[in-house]
Order: structure tokens, then sequence, then C-alpha cells
């Protein structure tokens, strides 16, 4: 898939803004503070319906307007107009000029993979953080795993809130943990697939770029042992764990606890790597990413990278290049380029300065 036109309007600190990409690479250079990562925001916005910055979707808006728009065409196999408002009140979705009521509809029309600086924290973040990437992942390729997840979610709540009052019904108990643990075997397999499919090309990607042989594999800390018997699993779980659970007012187990873990040969990314190469793993995990998303949608997401060039050494930016997809439309912030990285035939350059995008 491809985006060929993005207009902003108030979104952030654009004004108007209207940027045609090239297919292949485009290059948007600018100073600190220009509105480049502003830019890869709104798009990564339509893919996800949030931001990956803030929680709170006004701040998006630009400062002293009251309403803000990002608006797109996509390339699928047919051209696909989307855009989004944001405005006090919330956010509106539109689709060839269809309001969309529900964010589920939305999610994954376009498919954007982003890099971002701060996403080597990913290894020392909360498992919560790790699961939300996951999640997020799967959700846009896979609308049954969202809905799981959101009646999941539910589920817990209810059964949290049987155990705040003090209701020891324990029919009603069994009744709800059926119910979750029938959303669970669902989401526990989905999760299998994404991270067995990431594993098979990470270690490779992450050679490619590092020129080095180092082994890089994610371990699924999966809630259970035997994912072919969940069902008794489970429900041994919460007959065994439903003392501490009333205890503590809250469900303890499931696979809202879940964790991926990121290896470096035998060690633990956060216990063992230099800054320099969590990035190139997460560069790898995005580039595995990205073959998730072709084998199970069919489609090349767009790829966004936000200030990897300035993060990496010379050779390891040539790696880069060379292991870009040249079917992947990809669209790269910097704050300058010295040399053409073997890229000078197939690339577009646009400058950004105080939220203006110059040709
Ligand atoms: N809601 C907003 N209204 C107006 N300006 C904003 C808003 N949010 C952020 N900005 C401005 O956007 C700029 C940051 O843009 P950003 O895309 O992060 O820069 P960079 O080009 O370094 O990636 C800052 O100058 C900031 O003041
Ligand atoms: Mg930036």
């Amino acid at each position: 898939m491809k985006i060929l036109t993005l207009k902003l309007k108030n979104f952030r600190n654009y004004t108007t803004c209207k940027v045609d990409f090239a297919s292949t690479i485009t290059i948007l250079i600018g100073d600190n503070g220009q509105g480049k990562t502003n830019l890869l925001e709104s798009i990564l916005y339509l893919s996800t319906t949030r931001s990956f910055r803030v929680d709170d979707d006004k701040l998006m808006i630009k400062k002293g307007e009251q309403f803000s728009s990002i608006e797109a065409s996509i390339q699928v196999n047919t051209i696909k107009k989307l855009q989004v408002i944001l405005h006090p009140e919330g956010k509106s979705l539109f689709a060839m000029g269809n309001k969309i009521s529900r964010s589920s509809d939305f999610i994954g029309i376009v498919n954007a993979v982003l890099f971002a600086p701060s996403d080597i924290e990913l290894f020392e973040d909360s498992p919560k953080v790790r699961r939300r990437l996951m999640d997020i992942e799967i959700g846009k390729i896979n609308k049954h795993y969202m809905k799981a997840l959101n009646n999941y979610t539910k589920l817990v709540k209810d059964r949290n809130q049987l155990l705040k009052n003090q209701v020891l019904d324990h029919t009603l108990f069994k009744s709800l943990e059926d119910l979750m643990i029938q959303q669970q075997g669902f989401i526990i397999k989905q999760r299998q697939v994404f991270i067995d499919k990431i594993n098979e090309t990470l270690t490779q990607y992450y050679q490619a770029l590092s020129n080095s042989s180092h082994n890089i594999h994610i371990e699924y800390e999966c809630c259970i042992q035997q994912q072919e018997d969940f069902e008794k699993e489970f429900a041994y779980k919460y007959q065994r764990l439903f003392d501490k659970d009333l205890a503590l007012k809250m469900t303890t187990f499931g696979i809202h606890r879940e964790d991926l873990t990121f290896y470096f040969d035998e060690f633990k990314v956060e216990d063992f790597t230099s800054q320099g190469q969590r990035r190139l793993i997460i560069l790898a995990f995005k580039l595995a990413l990205i073959e998730y998303i072709k084998e199970y949608s069919k489609e090349l997401p767009i790829l966004l990278l936000d200030d990897v060039l300035s993060e990496l050494d010379e050779k390891r930016r040539r790696n880069l290049f060379k292991v870009l997809n040249k079917d992947i439309q990809t669209i790269i912030t910097t704050i300058g380029i010295d040399d053409d990285l073997g890229i000078s035939n197939y690339k577009v350059i646009k400058i950004v300065d105080k939220g203006v995008i110059y040709e």
C-alpha cells in the first residue's frame, strides 16, 4: 500500500499542508522542532487512531484552534480517501466520505509501521508497553483479535467488580471465567503466531543491519504452559488463585499479565546490549514486523523512519538502505544527509521548515 497525498489542517504546528509522496523513498529534511515527527505522527494516527506520543488527542490540535484534520489518499487496490477530524468532543473518522463510528472499522485501512528513537525504551519499559505494541500490530490486521481483546477487558472488569463487592456466587464466577477462557484461547493463539512469524526473520535482519553473527529472538511469556489444553489449565488456575484474587480484589492471572522478552544470543537485551545494538534490534524487529503484516494482510505497510539516520553510523546507514525492500514505501525524517547512501536514484527530498513543506 502507498500513501499518495497527505493533507493536514491545524495539526500540531501545521496550518495547512499538502504533501505528495514518492512511491519509493521520501526524505523529509529539517532542523529540530520544525514538524518532521508531527507529520509522521499524523500518518500513524490514520493507521491506529491514536498518537504514538500523547494520550490526549487535543494536544495535536494546533494551539489556539478548535479542530484539526488529517486527510490522505491511500492506494491499496483502488484509491481510498481517509479523514480524521479531531475536535474538542473527540474524533470523527471518515472513509470515502462515510462516517465510521467504530475505530476498529477504521484501524488498519492504512497500515503504517513506525520506527521512532524512543522505541529503544521498549526493552526497559513495563510489560504493558510491550503488550500494547503487540496488540496494536496484531489488531491492525485482525479485527477478531481486537474484538476478543475488548471482550476480555470487559470481562476482567466485571470479574474484578464482583471481587470488590465480595459477591461470592461461584456459578456467576464460573460463567464469567468460561467466557474469559474462550477469548484468551484465541488471543494466545494469535500472539503465538505473531511472535513465531517475527522470530522467523528477526536474526536475519539484525545480522544484515549490524554485520554481526548474533542471534536475536523473542520469547513469549505466555500465562499458561500448555496451549493445547488451555481450558483445563485456565480453570485450574482460576480455582487455585481465587482466594488471592479475592484478597487483592483483582484478577491476577491471564493474558493481561503476559510479556515478551527479547534475547540477544542467550542474554536478555536489557541486561547485555548497548544503545546502538538496541536501536538495530528495534529496526530489525520493525522489518520482521513488515514480514508478518505482508503474510497475514497480503499488503506491504508504509514504513516511517523517524530520525533514524543520525542515530546510526555510516556503515549501518548503508546496511539499512541495502536491507530495505524497494517495494515498501518509506518516509524518512532527518536533520540532514551528507552522502547519497546509495539511494540517489530513487528518493525524493522535501524540506520541513516551521510547519511548511518545500519541494
Ligand atoms: N498543538 C500544537 N500546536 C502548535 N504547535 C505545536 C503543537 N504541538 C507541537 N507543536 C510544535 O511542533 C514542533 C515540534 O515538531 P516535531 O515534529 O516534533 O519536530 P521535529 O521536526 O524535530 O521532528 C515544536 O515546535 C512544537 O512547539
Ligand atoms: Mg522529530
